[in-house]
């Protein structure tokens, strides 16, 4: 594992999420194959050098020590910082990243139930931010599929939820973020049937819709998936094989 040049032309895999989801602990973990006890509020995005091995079913920790011919494919695992204020670094590297293979979005699912409407409103943007992004590339070509990872962390905590709750929470949530955003235009006395699906550029999900899901993310070639794990007790496997099926 080596610190990477900014400048290399590698697939990547960019981590997202609230603060103290665990997202530098994660990019630890995988670097030095233990957590460091002390990260702090992270203000600049990090990118490290990453190498999945070509048997994709070796645990993290084996594929690091493996080096056994075959194909080895290496790619940039990119933290960013979760505080509001520099959520620009994260936006950015969602849209203008060539060859950006997954989203990593990392939630502390121990504090879930405090920080839901927080986390939510994050994740919205960045569901809206790669649905525009598909919808831009309409033309000709149909744009390949984006996958995003909502990686619930902290399974280690007794408060943690189990994954199918996060989801439903989420789900739940993000519905109602869009009903309110939504209000301004409902309000503008125009009926929900009558806007054009591309007008409305606020609205995440199949336009109109009752209840969100992720699901409806399909329609816009992203898929979604939530993993639960520990980067505390190094149960990051089920992401790391995510990450490396999506190379
Ligand atoms: P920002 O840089 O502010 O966006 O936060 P971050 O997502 O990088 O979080 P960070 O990795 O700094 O972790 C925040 C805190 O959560 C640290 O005290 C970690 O030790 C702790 N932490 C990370 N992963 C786990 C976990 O799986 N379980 C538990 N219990 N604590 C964790
Ligand atoms: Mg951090």
């Amino acid at each position: 594992v080596t610190r990477a040049t900014p400048y290399t032309n590698l697939p990547s895999v960019v981590l997202v999420g609230p603060p103290g989801a665990g997202k530098t602990s994660l990019l630890t973990l995988l670097e030095r194959g233990d957590a460091a006890i002390d990260t702090h509020t992270s203000q600049v995005p990090q990118s490290i050098e990453l190498t999945v091995s070509a048997d994709q079913h070796l645990s993290f920790r084996e594929a690091v020590k493996d080096d056994a011919p075959g194909e080895h494919k290496k790619f940039l695992l990119v933290d960013t910082p979760g505080h509001g204020k520099l959520r620009n670094f994260a936006m950015d590297s969602l849209v203008a990243r060539e060859g950006l293979k997954g989203i990593v979005f990392m939630l502390d699912a121990a504090t879930l139930d405090e920080n839901l409407a927080a986390t939510a409103n994050y994740l919205y943007e960045v569901l809206l931010a790669l649905q525009k992004r598909v919808s831009k590339t309409k033309t000709s070509k149909t744009p390949s599929v984006i996958n995003v990872l909502i990686a619930a962390n902290k399974s280690d905590l007794f408060t943690a939820l189990p994954s199918t709750l996060v989801k439903s929470n989420l789900e739940a949530e993000l519905g109602r973020i869009r009903k309110s955003r939504s209000k301004g235009l409902l309000a503008s006395g125009v009926g929900i049937d009558d806007v054009d699906n591309e007008e409305n550029d606020d609205w995440l999900g199949e336009f109109g819709s009752e209840k969100f899901t992720f699901g409806q993310m399909q329609e816009f070639n992203l898929e979604v998936d939530i993993v639960g794990g520990s980067v505390t007790e190094a149960k990051v496997d089920k992401w790391w094989h995510w990450v490396s099926e999506r190379l």
